[in-house]
């Protein structure tokens, strides 16, 4: 059903949890509608906001549920988002508070010792929140970074104004979390990004969906927009806020609700909530409609 006209479509983001699969069982007709989309080289992108699995097991639980997605270029989540924003940016040494294996995906490895740090990214790293770890982090983003290695006179890039320059970034702002262990509530990165805001008094670039830095991420490595790309870009989940607000709004996305996973009835003109251009059955319902409109 569609709410307005839809206008041409030119590439798609797609939504994994409660739009592809349940859990780890494919939604109806889902394996064979991408199939398609890929058959007739359709652009598309898979989105996730995990920040606790890494890109390559989220690819693996993909495959295992039996859909083909090739993970370099296809998938992106959180943590790709904020390795793609290293490698744009320039970064040489950031700070990270990350967990262990967050860090394994973000870290390049072009980081050079021998440079100040350039940036502070924060992540769920229960380990590392601590006075320490978030002094140094808050000390970096001032300009006064702490010599660790005794070397006080590194070189300093482009030293107009350090504190300034140097960007915070956070993976999500969840203030709170399901424990993993399922023991109830656990506190998220949230408050410790605003510990960090509030000491600096500066405001922390958000990276995981939907904030607009993460679909702008991924919509450069679409490479669709050209001064004579015609059409929008797309964007289909079950959650009217996580998958279809913020930077889906901002960027002006078409934003297609489907009434499968989370979704419930009335979802779509809930308070507060900007209604979504689309809503579908499923999405192969509407990739079935989007190609009937292309033959
Ligand atoms: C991801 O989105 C879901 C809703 O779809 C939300 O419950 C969860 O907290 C989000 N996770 C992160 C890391 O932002
Ligand atoms: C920091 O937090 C305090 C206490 O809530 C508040 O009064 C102050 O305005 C905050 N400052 C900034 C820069 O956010």
């Amino acid at each position: 059903m569609a709410v307005r006209a839809r206008p041409i479509i030119r590439a798609l983001l797609i939504d994994i949890s409660g739009t592809l699969m349940i859990g780890s069982t494919p939604t109806g007709r889902v394996v064979e509608a991408l199939a398609e989309l890929r058959r007739i080289g359709f652009p598309f992108r898979f989105c996730s906001n995990t920040s606790k699995e890494s890109t390559s097991v989220l690819q693996k639980r993909m495959l295992d549920a039996g859909f083909d997605v090739r993970e370099s270029q296809e998938l992106w989540t959180s943590l790709k988002a904020v390795r793609s924003l290293i490698q744009s940016r320039g970064l040489r040494r950031p700070y990270f508070l990350l967990s262990e294996s967050a860090k394994d995906e973000c870290r390049l490895d072009l980081h050079d010792t021998n440079v100040p740090y350039d940036a502070v990214i924060v992540g769920l790293a229960p380990a590392l929140f601590d006075y320490d770890h978030l002094n140094s982090a808050f000390r970096v983003l001032i300009g006064e970074e702490d010599d660790d290695d005794d070397d006080s006179q590194k070189e300093r890039n482009g030293s107009e104004d350090p504190k300034a320059s140097i960007p915070l970034i956070a993976l999500h702002k969840a203030r709170y979390i399901e424990s993993s262990g399922g023991h109830g509530l656990a506190l998220g990165p949230g408050p410790f990004v605003a510990a960090l805001e509030n000491a600096t008094g500066r405001e922390a670039e958000v990276l995981g969906k939907p904030s607009k830095g993460f679909f702008s991420t991924v919509i450069e490595s679409l490479d669709v927009e050209g001064p004579d790309s015609e059409g929008c870009i797309a964007v289909i989940g079950d959650d009217i806020q996580t998958d279809l607000g913020g930077g889906a709004i901002e960027l002006c996305l078409w934003r297609i609700l489907v009434k499968t996973g989370k979704y419930r009835s009335g979802d779509e003109c809930k308070d507060g909530v900007h209604a979504p251009d689309e809503v579908c059955d499923s999405f192969a319902d509407f990739v079935d409609s989007l190609l009937s409109c292309l033959k």
